[in-house]
Formats: C-alpha cells, structure tokens, sequence
C-alpha cells in the first residue's frame, strides 16, 4: 500500500550520493500535496549537493547544511545513506544531536540495528531500511525493520516517509540479506537482463533506443501482470503456443542455464550482505 503524506516530520539525509540522492529526489517528486517539509541533507562530497544547491524550485524544500551535525540538529527523522564503512565515524559524530524522540533510518547493507544502536547510544531508535535505487522513479521496493528501541509507532513513521516513494515491507532483520540480493541489489540484475534482451533485438537489427525501450517496457508489463495475479508460469504458459516462438526461446534460456544464473546472482548477493554484517560485527568485538 502507498501512503500518500510524508507530513509532520522534519527529514535530513547524511550522504546524498547514489540512494540517498535517489530517496531525495523521489521524495521530491511527491505530489505537493503531501505536506512535505523541509529536507536537510549534508554530504562530505561537494560535488554531490551541487544539483540540489542550484535548482530554485528544489532550494524551497531542501536545506544544504554545512556538517553532519546541522542536519542531524534539524531533523526529527534523518535517513543515513553513507556506506557501511563510514558508518560507524558518522553516527558517532551526530550521535549527541540526535534525541531519544528522534529516529535513525540506515539504509547500510549489512548494518545490524544492534551495530548501529551501539554507535548511537542507549536507548535511541533505529530503523534499518533496504531500499532500492528505484526510488528515483518513486518504484522503491523498501524492506524495514525496528532496532530494540524503535516502537511501532516509530516504524510507521519510517513507513510513512518511504511509501511515498514505492512499497514498504516490514520484515524481520534476518530477512534483510536475501531482500538487499533480491530487491537492492536485485534491481541491477533485471537492468542486465533488460540490456540483454535489448541486444538481442540490436543483434537481429533493431536500432539500439528502440529495442531497449521495447525490452524495459516488456518488463515492466511482466511486472505488472505478476502483481495483478498472474504467477510467471501462467505468463509462460500463455504465451508459449506449441511449436511457437516462445517455447524456443524458453528452451534457449532453460539450456543455457539463465534460471541457475540468476538465482545464484540472488543468493550470492545475499552471502555478501551476510559478510558485510559479520565484518562489521567482528570489528566491534
Ligand atoms: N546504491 C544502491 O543502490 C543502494 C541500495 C540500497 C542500500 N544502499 C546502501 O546505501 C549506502 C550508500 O550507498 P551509495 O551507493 O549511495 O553510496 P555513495 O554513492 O558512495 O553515497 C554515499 C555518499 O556519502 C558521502 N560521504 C562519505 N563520508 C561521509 C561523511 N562522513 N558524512 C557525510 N557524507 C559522507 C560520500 O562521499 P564520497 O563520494 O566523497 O565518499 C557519498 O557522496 C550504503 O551503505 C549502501 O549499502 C545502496
């Protein structure tokens, strides 16, 4: 479900380079009559504030800070997108800003809430989040879990916030590997496929632009009827006529071993997300 109103709560973002950027800017796309507020980001990168310190429209709701610690004076909820290396450096930096009221949202692969609370102090909320870079477009896929000190209420806070740019699931943080293999980094997998049936279509003579729009759109139509209720093997099913094109190409796929590929891309994304977490565990100890 979408909510529709990010209301209420002031929002900063630490590090606005790939995803934060991204949650940003779907943020910003929100229809106005979302009640947004102002946004205060901050990013050792200059280079990264540049488009948001230059467009007027965009200067109306977002404040550029000068530190970590503006933003984090400024914000009710502040949305952490650095990586996980500077994590530690960073929440331990605005971790005397931010009260027990006030809520963290990590969206750090591999970063356990229990990590971050370490860093941030006894009893203050964490929200760890998986999002995706989709949140661009506002078609975010955000898996969330509370930390120990976070309660429902915060949670649907952090919901509130991300459902504005895509759809919001809340999971047990166990579960937060295999989503950032399916969905965060997931959404990278489907852009190689999207590329390669593309140049497939290039292969047999499409101009480049054409077959790449064509590719994404049939995607995006796979997508679509799966969520309205057609499982993938219906779609299959519907399409393949016997002795038709479609069940040679399935064949061809089903040869050359593209479900084992992609269902190991998944899982071996998984096991990194795993390491990250464990790497990050054993420096703590
Ligand atoms: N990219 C994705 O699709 C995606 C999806 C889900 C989750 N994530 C998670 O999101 C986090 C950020 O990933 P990303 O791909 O967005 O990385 P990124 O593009 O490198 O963005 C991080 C930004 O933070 C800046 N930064 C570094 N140190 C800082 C500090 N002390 N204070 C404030 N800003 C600082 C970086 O500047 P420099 O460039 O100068 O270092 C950079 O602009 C990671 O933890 C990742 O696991 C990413």
């Amino acid at each position: 479900m979408k909510a529709k109103k990010v209301e209420g709560n002031r929002i900063g973002i630490i590090g606005v380079g790939n995803i934060g950027s991204s949650i940003l800017r779907g943020l910003l796309a929100a229809d106005s009559s979302t009640g947004l507020e102002r946004i205060s980001i901050y990013d050792t990168n200059k280079k990264a504030l540049l488009d948001f310190e230059s467009d007027s429209e965009i200067k109306a709701i977002v404040k550029v800070c000068t530190s970590n610690e503006e933003v984090a004076k400024n914000s009710e909820v502040i949305i952490l997108a650095v990586k996980p290396g500077v994590m530690k450096a960073v929440v331990k930096e605005i971790a005397p800003f931010i009260t027990a009221d006030e809520i963290l949202i990590s969206v750090a692969a591999g970063a356990l809430t229990k990590t971050i609370e370490g860093y941030l102090g006894e009893g203050k909320k964490v929200i760890r989040v998986m999002p995706n870079i989709g949140a661009r477009v506002s078609e975010s896929v955000c898996a969330l879990c509370k930390g120990r000190y976070a309660e429902t209420d915060d949670e649907e806070i952090a919901k509130g916030i991300l459902s504005v740019i895509g759809s919001v699931y809340s999971v047990s943080e166990s579960d937060l590997d295999v989503i950032t293999g399916l969905s965060g980094s997931g959404i990278a997998f489907f852009a190689a496929i999207i590329d390669a049936m593309a140049d497939g279509g290039v292969y047999k003579g499409l101009p480049r632009d054409l077959a790449l729009a064509i590719s994404a759109e049939t995607a995006l139509g796979a997508a679509k009827m799966v969520l309205a209720g057609d499982t993938p093997s219906a779609i299959q099913a519907m399409t393949a006529s016997p002795g038709g094109t479609t069940i040679r190409g399935l064949y061809a796929m089903d040869s050359r071993g593209v479900k084992a590929a992609m269902m190991t891309a998944v899982i071996d994304a998984t096991e990194r997300s795993a390491e990250i977490s464990r790497m990050d565990t054993a420096n703590e100890e």
